[in-house]
């Protein structure tokens, strides 16, 4: 029955066992030069993200001998300066039986110094014979563990189970985050009710350290079930992310089988608190499940799954036995209400070889890579297209912003988004990943690209504007 489950000793023995697959990953000439990646086989959703005492700590989820994610660990990542990485043990496994099915999304708030986690243990009761998913045999626990260093954690106390979530809520309540505002605390879940409309549960701390429920979040026929919310926050505003599941596409937006967006909240007191209209967050065809932490700076820094699930095409990098990497750390503020996401400042230190060119003169530049930053600024516009790879371009035309991949995208084919006008663009390109940060961070396209050689060159293969592009090659993140 509990086939799936993994203990600490059972991932040792398989670690050992894996060397050989660790090698046939590291061959893969897609592996990423900088963005965090699993050693080996699946991973999805950043979790528990923190600094703490000087250290960044990066939690997902992780099934590292398989490629197609069936079992859930917390893998880990730590770095003193989001530019040098070490690759640390995983530090929660699916080992008790309240998450027996998967050590499943969750999220770290630091409090007395000590980091408490909380997170979703999945269980799947498929001897029930009224297990159907939704509404029977799945027990979705909220779990509790703390730590003094981010590598080792107490025993697991389960705090709230189904019967504590609402009594009109279905099996799938989970992705506990916390939210800390003046003396109260509270935590957010992501939930569908039993007549498939999404929402996030809002629960607060008693005095005596139980969780009561209080509120829910919801917006009329907006999906079945939100994932994963976050509430923080930000420049005076309190701001809720989630991830709907099954909105139908409209015209440029929701293109993507799942949507992952932003809500400003007023009248948090209300019932239903009021949500100002849903902002996405990302137009590209990997994005999904992003966390956001404050750093020891100050920042609301995001990071994003550079994934989506139960998607229809297949990541040629599962043939080398890996797949999935998370996007750039990313800092969040919000202008006149909308939310910008701006690449954090350290990535400069990854800048080498400055290369200058006018739009019209960069195929001169003879830029022929595949690791490297390039930003350009606008002067004016009529439209343009710009080629990326082989058969990837990003072209703007009657106000439409518009990336096109076709080989190359196994899959993917062409996402758009509607805007006025563009005054900047800054292209993160990685061997198999673009992200473009639209002006100044106002829009961002995420997505995974598998280019075969030979490479091609940057250039504007239409030059209807005037333009600067700056590029630099990107050293690639240290490893410890
Ligand atoms: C989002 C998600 C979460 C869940 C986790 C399981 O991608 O479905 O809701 O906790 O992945 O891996």
């Amino acid at each position: 029955m509990y086939a799936l489950s993994m203990n600490k000793q059972q991932y040792e023995v398989q670690y050992k066992e894996a060397a050989s697959l660790r090698e046939q990953v590291k061959q893969d000439p897609w592996r990423l030069q900088y963005h965090l990646m699993p050693e080996s086989g699946w991973l999805n959703d950043p979790n528990g993200l923190c600094q703490f005492h000087g250290t960044y700590h990066v939690y997902y989820q992780y099934s590292p001998f398989d490629v197609e994610g069936k079992v859930k660990l917390w893998g880990h990542m730590t770095s003193k300066d989001l530019i040098t990485w070490k690759q640390e043990e995983p530090v929660l496994f699916p080992d008790s039986e309240d998450d027996v099915r998967g050590v499943y999304s969750g999220s770290a708030f630091v409090e007395d110094d000590t980091i408490h986690f909380y997170y979703t243990g999945n269980v799947k009761l498929f001897d029930d014979p009224n297990y159907d998913y939704n509404h029977h045999g799945r027990l979705q626990n909220t779990i509790h563990v703390s730590s003094n260093d981010g590598f080792h954690m107490s025993e697991k106390t389960c705090i709230l189970k189904n019967e504590d979530y609402p009594s009109d809520m279905s099996c799938h309540v989970r992705d506990p985050k916390l939210y800390q505002k003046g003396d109260s605390t509270y935590m957010v879940l992501g939930a569908r009710d039993q007549l498939d409309h999404g929402c996030v549960l809002l629960y607060q701390k008693d005095e005596n350290q139980a969780w009561q429920y209080v509120n829910r979040f919801q917006v009329p026929d907006f999906g079945y079930m939100w994932e994963c919310p976050d509430l923080f926050d930000l420049d005076g505003e309190t701001v809720l992310l989630t991830c709907p599941q099954g909105i139908a596409q409209k015209d440029h937006h929701y293109q993507s089988v799942y949507t992952c967006g932003a809500f400003l909240v007023q009248g948090m007191d209300c019932t239903p608190p009021r949500l100002q209209p849903f902002q996405e967050l990302d137009y590209g065809f990997d994005f999904y499940a992003p966390q956001t932490f404050l750093d020891e700076a100050g920042r609301r820094i995001l990071i994003g799954w550079m994934g989506m699930p139960d998607i229809p095409y297949q990541n040629p990098t599962t043939a080398h036995g890996w797949q999935h990497a998370l996007t750039l750390p990313r800092v969040l503020s919000l202008k006149d209400g909308w939310l910008y996401q701006t690449p954090i400042e350290e990535l400069k230190q990854l800048r080498c070889d400055e290369a200058n060119a006018s739009a019209d003169q960069l195929h001169q530049l003879d830029w022929m890579h595949r690791v490297y930053e390039c930003k350009v600024t606008i002067r004016s516009l009529t439209s343009f297209t710009l080629q990326l790879r082989n058969t990837t371009s990003l072209s703007f035309q009657n106000h439409c912003l518009t990336l096109t991949i076709q080989e190359e995208g196994y899959g993917r084919t062409q996402r758009h988004i509607d805007i006025d006008s563009i005054h900047s663009l800054q292209i993160f390109s990685d061997t198999s990943s673009l992200e473009i940060f639209v002006n100044d961070g106002q829009y961002v396209m995420s997505t995974r690209v598998y280019e075969s050689t030979p490479i091609q060159k940057l250039a504007f293969t239409d030059c209807q504007m005037q333009a600067e592009v700056v590029c630099y090659k990107s050293k690639g993140y240290s490893y410890l």
